[in-house]
């Protein structure tokens, strides 16, 4: 049975010109980039143009890209990477309460060791409250960290202001881009981030690869936090040739898409919102709508609970927020930290809208939505207390 996936904000399909790119460096194409051998060279020549290609998505320069497991492990290396082992309070690091949890279990894991960790506000509309953050940096700040595009409501953070704060008192700013980048333009010299990541998955390239950006002016303040080989300095381990490539291709895919992408999303963004509100009374978005990407659609339908909706529906893949928090029966920690109450949380669903779906998947899909919200509506009408 088709089914019609409206989570790519979870995971996208591989493009097929991904797939063709990364296919030779499976086969024939095996050397070990580090190799000084004829093999070796020309896998090297793949890493270094995909690099180039991942630099270029973001403004960075070739030199300032390390290839990753992911946006994970980029999270990781660059926030544990900014303290030593040794470090306790009054050294302190920033995070932002809507972050995924790579960045946040981070944070409890450096307030394990004595780190002070500190929260920074955020507002209903999703954005973090700079005046608030502004308070909470101080000279013993070492990082300050968010998401550029949160993955639950798609709120894109005003990351150039958050640097300058950070800078203004010596500390860093790390942005997770996982779902910014291909979504909206980056210029990280512009934007001011010290340190970003960014994941092939969520742009149509494969699982098991990202990079981390590093701001060659700061790489002295990050010490690595795990030791091999030294294929880079902040990240040993061979390079795994075939995904980095990919990265590299979903990179200039994203790259030369992006806008006619971004127009193509409001297009079914609004659709998508026509059908819903049309078919279910009092649907409401969360967060502020002219303040996120077009791609993230947060929507409560009341009377109806995100979870039965996602769980009971054959052929269209949703969800109730972030992939790492779905098995979670509480209402999404993202969701609350906004001012959103348990019961519009438990009643919210994220639609992820993928500019290269078919027009009339998303029709049927978000159609199939609003059937079985209805149908779930009813029977929570029909028996009260267990809707
Ligand atoms: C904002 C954000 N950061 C980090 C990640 C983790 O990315 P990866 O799967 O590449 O480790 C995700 C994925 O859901 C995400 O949405």
């Amino acid at each position: 049975m088709k089914v019609i996936y409206l989570d790519g904000c979870a995971t996208t399909r591989v493009d097929d010109e991904v797939l063709d790119a990364m296919l030779p460096f499976l086969r024939e194409e095996y050397g070990n980039p580090s190799s000084p051998h004829v093999m070796g060279k020309r896998a090297r020549r793949a890493v270094d143009a995909a690099t180039e290609s991942t630099a270029r998505l973001i403004g960075a320069d070739p030199g300032e890209v390390v290839f990753t497991s992911g946006a994970t492990e980029s999270n990781n290396i660059a926030l544990l990477g900014m303290f030593a082992h040794h470090d306790t309070a009054p050294v302190n690091g920033v995070f932002c309460p809507t972050d995924h949890k790579s960045s946040l279990a981070v944070g409890q894991a450096l307030a394990a060791r004595g780190v002070e960790t500190r929260i920074m506000r955020v507002l209903p509309s999703g954005r973090v409250d700079l005046d608030h953050l502004a308070g909470r940096i101080d000279l013993n700040t070492r990082v300050a960290t968010a998401a550029w595009v949160n993955s639950e409501i798609g709120v894109v953070q005003p990351v150039a202001a958050m640097a300058a704060l950070c800078h203004a008192a010596g500390a860093l700013l790390h942005v997770d881009a996982a779902q910014a980048a291909g979504r909206i333009p980056i210029e990280v010299r512009e934007a001011g981030a010290d340190t970003l990541s960014i994941s092939a998955h969520k742009i149509h390239g494969p699982k098991g690869v990202g990079a981390l950006y590093v701001r060659r002016e700061i790489r002295h303040r990050l010490r690595p936090v795990m030791y091999g080989g030294g294929q880079h300095a902040l990240r040993s381990g061979t390079i795994p040739t075939h995904l980095v490539v990919g990265l590299g291709k979903a990179c200039e895919l994203a790259a030369d898409r992006l806008d006619a992408e971004w127009r193509r999303v409001r297009r079914l963004r609004a659709t998508a919102l026509d059908i819903l509100r049309a078919g279910i009374p009092g649907v409401r978005v969360n967060g502020d709508p002219d303040a996120g990407v077009p791609h993230v659609l947060s929507v409560v339908l009341p009377g109806v609970r995100g979870e039965s909706l996602v769980s009971s529906l054959r052929s269209v893949a949703l969800s109730t927020g972030s992939a790492c928090n779905s098995g979670s029966q509480e209402p999404s920690y993202v969701l609350t930290a906004i001012g959103v109450d348990a019961e519009d949380a438990n009643c919210s669903v994220r639609m992820c809208l993928d500019p290269r779906m078919a027009f009339e998947d998303l029709v049927l899909g978000v159609e199939l939505v609003v059937e079985r919200a209805r149908a779930l509506a009813d029977v929570a009408v029909a028996t009260p207390g267990q809707g």
